[in-house]
This record gives C-alpha cells, sequence and structure tokens, in this order.
C-alpha cells in the first residue's frame, strides 16, 4: 500500500470526493471537534474514569471463559447475543421496574452507538423526520445523517423535552404530509445537559407519542450512575413497553472498550432489528466474559465504587464552578451522569471561549456541537467522568480566566 503523500495524484484520491456514499456526504455537516493541545486539562471527551476500569476481574472472566466455553466464545454467536446476557439484561431492567420482558425483548449489540445506528438503519430513510432534542448526544446527529433523514429540534429546558413545542413539531410536520418516524430522547443525566426529564413530562411525551404513532428511543447510557435524587420510571416503563425501544451499555458501568451494549423493548421491534443486521452479530468472546464479570459477583460493587467516585468529581467541578465562574455563566446540577452544561452570560461567545481556553490549557465541547442546526454558541459542556480528582479546580480556575478573555476582561 502506498503512503497518502504517495497516493496523493492518484486517482483514488482525485476523485474520492465522488467515490463516497451520500451519506458520507452529508455527514460532512457534523460540526468538527475543536483543537485543544494535548496536556490541557480533560474536560472534554465524555470517557469513564480510567482508575474504575474493572481490568483484574475482566482477566479473571476472559481466562474461565478460554477455559471453560471456548468452543462456544470463539465461534460465531449469532445476531441476537448470548442468550444468558440477554437473561441478564431483563433481570437489570427489571430491578425496579415490573416490566413483563424475556431474553426475546433483547437485542445485544457493539455498544448503545451501535444499538442506535441499528434502529437508524431499521426505520428511517432518505427523508424521513426524526426528531432530536437540542441539545442532544453528536453521535445521534451523525448516526441520523447517515440515514438522510431529516433532523428537527425540540428545544428542552431544566426538565427534559418541552412537550407544547414537540406536539406543535409533529404537527406542523404531519400538516406538511411528512409524519415523523421516531424521537431520540436521553430522559436519565442528559449527554451534554445533566439533566433528568421530570415524571409529567415523560408522561406527556409517552402520549403526544402515541397519538401521533412515534417511536420513542430511549438513551439511557447514564442510567445507572445516580449519585443524587430520586429515581423516575423509564419511557419504557411508563409506555408498559409499548412504542419504546431502549438504549442500554455496558460502556459505563463496566468498560467503554468492551464495545457492548443493548436494545430493549417490544419483541417485534427487536425482531425488526435483528432482521436488519447484517455483520454476523456481536463477539460472542465479549458478552461471555461480561456475563462470566456479572456472575462473580463484582458488577454491583462496581457500579457502586462509580457513583462514588463520580458524584466526588462532580460535587468537586460544581464547588470550583460557584468559586470562579459564577460573573460569566450558569450551570446544571446533575443528579448522575458524567456531564455539567454550561449557559454562558449575554455579550460571551462559546468560541472566544474555546480560543482562549486552548491557550489556557483546558479543554471542553461547545455547544454548537449538540445541536443540528449550529446554535448553542452561548453553551459548553463540561465531562468530569475522566479528569483527575485533583485536576478539577486548577482546570475550572483555567477555564474561569478563558471566560473573563472572553468577556473582555484584561
Ligand atoms: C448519550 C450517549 N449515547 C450513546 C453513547 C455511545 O456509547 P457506547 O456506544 O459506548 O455504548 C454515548 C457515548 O458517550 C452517549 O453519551
Amino acid at each position: 500500500m502506498s503512503s497518502p503523500a504517495e497516493r496523493r495524484g492518484s486517482w483514488v484520491a482525485d476523485h474520492l470526493a465522488e467515490m463516497v456514499s451520500p451519506a458520507v456526504r452529508a455527514l460532512a455537516e457534523t460540526p468538527r471537534f475543536p483543537l485543544f493541545p494535548p496536556d490541557a486539562v480533560p474536560f472534554g471527551g465524555g470517557l469513564p474514569d480510567p482508575d474504575t476500569l474493572p481490568h483484574a476481574g475482566l482477566a479473571e472472566a476472559s481466562v474461565r471463559v478460554l477455559r471453560d466455553e471456548y468452543r462456544m466464545a470463539l465461534q460465531y454467536g449469532g445476531i441476537p447475543g448470548y442468550s444468558k446476557l440477554r437473561d441478564w439484561v431483563v433481570k437489570w431492567t427489571q430491578r425496579d421496574e415490573e416490566l413483563p420482558l424475556t431474553a426475546d425483548n433483547v437485542a445485544l449489540q457493539s455498544g448503545s452507538a451501535h444499538g442506535l445506528h441499528n434502529v437508524c438503519e431499521a426505520f428511517l430513510g432518505p427523508g424521513d423526520v426524526a426528531l432530536v432534542e437540542a441539545p442532544t448526544y453528536p453521535g445521534a446527529l451523525r448516526t441520523i445523517r447517515s440515514r438522510m433523514a431529516e433532523i428537527v429540534s425540540i428545544p428542552t429546558d431544566g426538565g427534559g423535552i418541552v412537550t407544547p413545542a414537540l406536539e406543535e413539531a409533529i404537527t406542523e410536520r404531519e400538516a406538511g404530509g411528512r409524519r415523523p418516524k421516531l424521537l431520540y430522547t436521553i430522559p436519565q443525566f442528559h449527554n451534554p445537559a445533566g439533566t433528568t426529564m421530570l415524571r409529567k413530562r415523560r408522561e406527556e411525551l409517552l402520549e403526544i407519542c402515541r397519538r401521533h404513532h412515534v417511536l420513542i428511543v430511549e438513551d439511557d447510557a447514564y442510567g445507572d450512575l445516580r449519585f443524587g435524587g430520586d429515581p423516575v420510571p423509564s419511557l419504557l416503563t411508563l409506555s408498559r413497553g409499548d412504542g419504546v425501544l431502549r438504549l442500554g451499555t455496558f460502556s459505563k458501568i463496566i468498560a467503554a472498550g468492551l464495545r457492548a451494549g443493548w436494545t430493549i423493548g417490544p419483541r417485534d421491534l427487536i425482531d425488526t432489528l435483528n432482521r436488519t443486521r447484517f455483520d454476523n452479530g456481536g463477539s460472542p468472546f465479549v458478552q461471555r466474559i461480561i456475563a462470566a464479570y456479572i456472575d462473580s459477583g463484582a458488577l454491583e460493587p462496581h457500579v457502586e465504587v462509580m457513583c462514588r467516585v463520580y458524584g466526588e468529581k462532580c460535587a468537586a467541578m460544581l464547588a470550583a464552578l460557584d468559586r470562579h465562574c459564577a460573573p460569566y455563566a450558569s450551570w446544571t446540577r446533575p443528579d448522575g451522569g458524567f456531564f455539567i452544561w454550561l449557559t454562558l452570560r449575554e455579550g460571551i461567545d462559546v468560541r472566544d471561549v474555546a480560543r482562549f481556553a486552548a491557550q489556557e490549557k483546558v479543554a471542553f465541547f461547545p455547544g454548537p456541537m449538540f445541536f443540528a442546526n449550529g446554535d448553542g454558541s452561548c453553551h459548553l459542556r463540561l465531562a468530569f467522568s475522566f479528569v483527575a480528582l485533583d485536576l478539577i479546580e486548577e482546570g475550572v480556575r483555567r477555564l474561569a480566566r478563558a471566560l473573563a478573555r472572553a468577556a473582555g476582561e484584561p
């Protein structure tokens, strides 16, 4: 293979832009990640805490699987995935929610990102309308765009999606002859907003979507990482399993490198997802390692540790923000998850903040990444999940300096 430099001038390099699919061309609209220096304090990516990764427990589980189950673990495993792990997903979902579910209501995928991809490839095509929250997870925007679907953004506030605006957007599209097909929502410990949708809003949302036949995709990537507040029933539970697909993941409760997650919901929808996959299924090896790790009894105590760690980091970041950033912004106070969402004081633009933050060496994700239409210049997202606890104060001090400079202070 030639190097990129040698390929320059080759017919492939010269014609790549025309060769790629329209979906890849559509992705060019996705905002780019900002460039911060590599030694910046890392408040950017929503990566799990590296010190909590359960490497020893996973090493033991891997050895057990290779010793006792290698014939199945190292063979093709089928599309829906390892039935014992699907049984566990059902039990985990039913811990505090009574729902009539079996392993047939579950499909295992390569992370919830893949789950969402699977849902979108099954239900969205060119020109279809998908509803998302504003702001929302940029990975969802990319996935929906890759289906050449139209994205309609619904405003949110501290209590989640604004339901009258949801109904209005649906009715408006219906009047134009294009009924929205699905709504993608993150009701619990939202990425990026850190908020939790109020129960009343969840009930209203379900009622609106039921009436207008809009499929709800409930992304619950962070739901198990609670360090405050009271639980609110999930959309899947409140719907009694009708019209909702819930995405879950092992990325945040065990390790993102496993690339394993699930979709749980009505059986006919799960069957549709399975029929739409052409990837020969997820890794039976990884799925069995996860099952063996869970079997060892390690998961619950591990999740407790993570909730404590993330709770401490979040509290440290909130306290530092209170100390240093109050003149320049306000922010959310999450009960779980990885993120705090800042709203900048009028007159401060996040692009200026990013420029100065790069000089001050503190990284974050600017608001426009989380909006389909590039809005969000008065917002930024801070992740407290990855950064070391003892770096948070210094990082927020640097952010305060960047905010002051963006506000025109000397
Ligand atoms: C809201 C949300 N959904 C899905 C994902 C994808 O996670 P994974 O594919 O690792 O399960 C992420 C990752 O950060 C996320 O924040």
